[in-house]
Formats: structure tokens, C-alpha cells, sequence
């Protein structure tokens, strides 16, 4: 038994595993070796009926030593033309009928025919459903497209209704949506009511990654000057978690998660939240599609540690655990307990409670383990949180 096999918007498929709309799907002969490696889906790079003209350079890492907290780029939609994506896909089905082929498309505002257009173009390729890119932050919303429809839930839901009415168009519409909004779980209603059957949240967050101090270029550099681009990777996982969770509680759609997934335990936590899958984009874009086996690994992994059987044991079990604020326990209460064998008199808890905490933590000499003060330790975590050798818990009390 395929104890990672699962069902999706009733399309069975082997693993929760997809690319991510990205360099590593752009193109046909990408996708059929991410395939053969193991994925069990991908979302082709977003097409556009114009021509596509790419900067150089385009990335970036945001690195605290040698720890990458996440990626940046400018890059633009697919450079492949609609029709050499739908004669590929048809081979590519061919090939991996088992696998979820998901289309991604961009057009103007207000041109509804090209979205239809372009829509019935991935349908009759074979796809199984098409993602709305509603949401790139690179290029495109300056000219009132990708995030710039995103942010304006009136545009959206316009496109989305006008798809849904074209009664050639029976593949589910997936709108793929923005953080960069105030209030996701209201867009996510307001386009669940045009018709929208999914969503996959989200895509990059806008960014400038700074400067290189020594020649005073921007990062990003192209030709001495950036500009505003998509952050992703493991910084922008917190965001993402959160975005999927107010689109889980709120219309009643299935949700893809995309965001920060790094690894087969990052996934789980999307499952958690209740995302019906995972995407991925910049972890393999450093890893490669080999990275398939490690996110299988890691999800059985945790799986076995807690007994589940199945994807289905664990999905969306995570969600009643997370609350409004106002609904959380007020008369719960932690202290900060140090273990004197572990702890290492670095001195960095009693700085942290000292200058960003409650004045709690205390060291009589320099090779003393700190004491803490339970009258004055209102079990923040601060503590726990920075020292470096795991020597300090949180009891309840
Ligand atoms: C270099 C790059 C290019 C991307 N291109 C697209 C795109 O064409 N269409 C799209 O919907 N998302 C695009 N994305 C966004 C990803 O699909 C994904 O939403 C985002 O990177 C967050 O996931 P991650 O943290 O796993 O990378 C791109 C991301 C990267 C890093």
C-alpha cells in the first residue's frame, strides 16, 4: 500500500508532492524528469499570449552566514509560447497519465477572452486544472496584471465569474493567490462565490534584499540598479502557513499550500492546516528533483512517529488548534526553568531578559548558572528562544 497516496479534488495521485509554477516547470522536458524522479504533479510556468523578456541577472539569497532564510527574484512568466505548452502537455499526459498536470495562466484585467482563451487552450492539452496567476509580484502589476488583480477582489472575481461561464470550460479554476493583501480569507470569498473550485496560496512576497556595502549595488544587480521582486523560501513559511489556514476556515474550497516548504516536515504542516497538497518551488531549485525522496522520507518519518497510517489521519487536524486570540487561555502560565548541567554560563539569557524581556534572569558571577526570579518570570520564552545550547525549558504552572 502507497501510504502517501492520496486523493485531490477526486484525482488520485501517488504522493502530496507538486512543483511550484517556477523555473523548475519551464518546460515539458523539465516536468517529464521531475516525473520520472518521483513527483507526483506539476504546475507548468505561468504562459502569456506575449512575447516574454527576461532580465539577467534575476536571483538572489537573503544569507545570515552560511543559513539562507530565502530566495528573491524578478523573473517573468513562461518564455514558451501557449501553443508549444499544449503540444508538450499532450505528451507529457501521455506519458504520466497518473500525474496532475496543472496549467497556469496570465492575461489582462479586463481581457476576458484571452483568459478563457487561454483556459480552453490547457483544458484541450489534457490538464487537469488551471491556475489563475492572480498574484506575481515581478513585472507584471505595473501594467495592472498578476498581483495587481490579486489585490482587488472585484477584478478577480470579474475574471473568474467570466471563466465559469464559458460552458466549454469544465476544468476546475484555481485562482492562485497573493499575501499581500489585507484580508486573504475575504478574497478567498469573494471569489469561492464567483466560482473559483480551489486556491493555491501563495506566491511571493514583494522585496528588496539590500545592498552589497562594498560597491554599493543593489542586490540583484541589474546593470547597477533593482527593483521590488518576489521573496520565497523558508522566510516566507510563517506567512504562508497563516494565509492557508484563514482560506481553510473560510470558503469552503480546497487549498493548495505553497510557501517555505523546504522539507517533508514543512509539508506536514501545511497537511495539518488542511492544504489537500503541497507545492514547491525554491527548494528544488536548489536541490533539484531529487529532493522528492527526502520529502517522502521525512513525511513517513513523522507519520511513524505518530502511528497514522495515512495522509488522511493527520490532514486538516491541525486547524482546531489555532484560535482567534481572544479564545485563547488566559490563565495559563509558564516559568523558565534553567538545567545547570546543560547550560553553559554564555550570559545571553540574562541580556535577552534583561534589555527585551522582564528582568528575571540573574547570574551572581560569571561562571554561575543564572538563577531565575519566579516572581518576576511571566514565561515569555525569550529566554528558551536564545540560548544557544537548549538549556533552558518552559514548565507549566
Ligand atoms: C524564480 C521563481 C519564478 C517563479 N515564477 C512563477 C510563475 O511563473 N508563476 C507563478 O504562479 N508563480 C511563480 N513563482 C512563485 C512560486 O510558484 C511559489 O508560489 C513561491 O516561490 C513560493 O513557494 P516556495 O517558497 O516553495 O518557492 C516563482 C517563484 C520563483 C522562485
Amino acid at each position: 500500500m502507497n501510504r502517501l497516496g492520496l486523493e485531490f479534488m477526486g484525482l488520485p495521485l501517488i504522493n502530496p508532492f507538486i512543483l511550484a509554477s517556477a523555473p523548475p516547470t519551464a518546460t515539458p522536458a523539465m516536468i517529464e524528469r521531475a516525473f520520472e524522479a518521483g513527483w507526483a504533479g506539476a504546475v507548468i510556468k505561468t504562459l502569456i499570449d506575449e512575447p516574454v523578456r527576461n532580465l539577467s541577472n534575476r536571483f538572489g539569497i537573503n544569507k545570515i552566514g552560511s543559513r539562507v532564510y530565502g530566495f528573491k527574484n524578478i523573473e517573468l512568466v513562461s518564455e514558451l509560447s501557449p501553443t508549444e505548452w499544449f503540444s508538450g502537455v499532450v505528451a507529457l499526459k501521455k506519458k504520466f497519465p497518473d500525474r496532475l498536470i496543472i496549467g497556469s495562466i496570465m492575461a489582462d484585467a479586463r481581457d476576458f477572452d484571452g483568459w478563457r482563451r487561454l483556459a480552453l487552450g490547457c483544458q484541450e492539452a489534457g490538464m487537469d486544472m488551471v491556475e489563475l496567476n492572480f498574484s506575481c509580484p515581478n513585472g507584471y502589476p505595473e501594467k495592472g496584471k498578476g498581483c495587481a488583480i490579486g489585490q482587488n477582489e472585484k477584478v478577480a472575481a470579474d475574471i473568474v465569474r467570466n471563466i465559469k461561464a464559458d460552458h466549454r470550460i469544465t476544468l476546475p479554476i484555481v485562482p492562485k493567490l497573493t499575501p499581500n493583501v489585507t484580508d486573504i480569507a475575504f478574497i478567498g470569498e469573494e471569489l469561492a462565490k464567483a466560482g473559483a473550485d480551489a486556491f493555491c496560496a501563495i506566491n511571493t512576497v514583494p522585496s528588496l534584499l539590500g545592498f552589497d556595502l562594498s560597491t554599493l549595488n543593489p542586490k540583484v544587480n541589474v546593470n547597477g540598479y533593482s527593483t521590488s521582486g518576489g521573496y520565497s523560501g523558508p522566510g516566507i513559511k510563517p506567512i504562508a502557513l497563516r494565509c492557508v489556514h484563514e482560506l481553510v476556515c473560510g470558503p469552503a474550497i480546497p487549498v493548495m499550500g505553497c510557501g517555505g516548504c523546504m522539507a517533508g516536515e514543512d509539508a506536514v504542516e501545511f497537511l495539518l492546516l488542511g492544504a489537500g497538497v503541497v507545492q514547491l518551488a525554491t527548494a528544488v531549485m536548489f536541490e533539484g528533483y531529487p529532493l522528492i525522496h527526502q520529502l517522502l522520507s521525512g513525511m513517513l518519518q513523522f507519520m511513524d512517529q505518530h502511528g497514522f497510517e495515512t495522509i488522511a489521519d493527520f490532514q486538516g487536524k491541525g486547524s482546531q488548534r489555532i484560535r482567534r486570540f481572544d479564545q485563547l487561555d488566559t490563565t495559563f502560565r509558564t516559568r523558565a526553568v534553567i538545567d545547570p548541567e546543560t547550560c553553559k554560563r554564555c550570559g545571553k539569557c540574562v541580556v535577552s531578559c534583561r534589555d527585551g524581556g522582564y528582568q528575571a534572569i540573574s547570574a551572581l558571577s560569571e561562571d554561575a548558572c543564572p538563577c531565575i526570579d519566579p516572581e518576576k518570570c511571566v514565561g515569555c520564552s525569550l529566554c528558551a528562544h536564545v540560548c544557544p545550547f537548549g538549556a533552558i525549558r518552559l514548565r507549566d504552572c
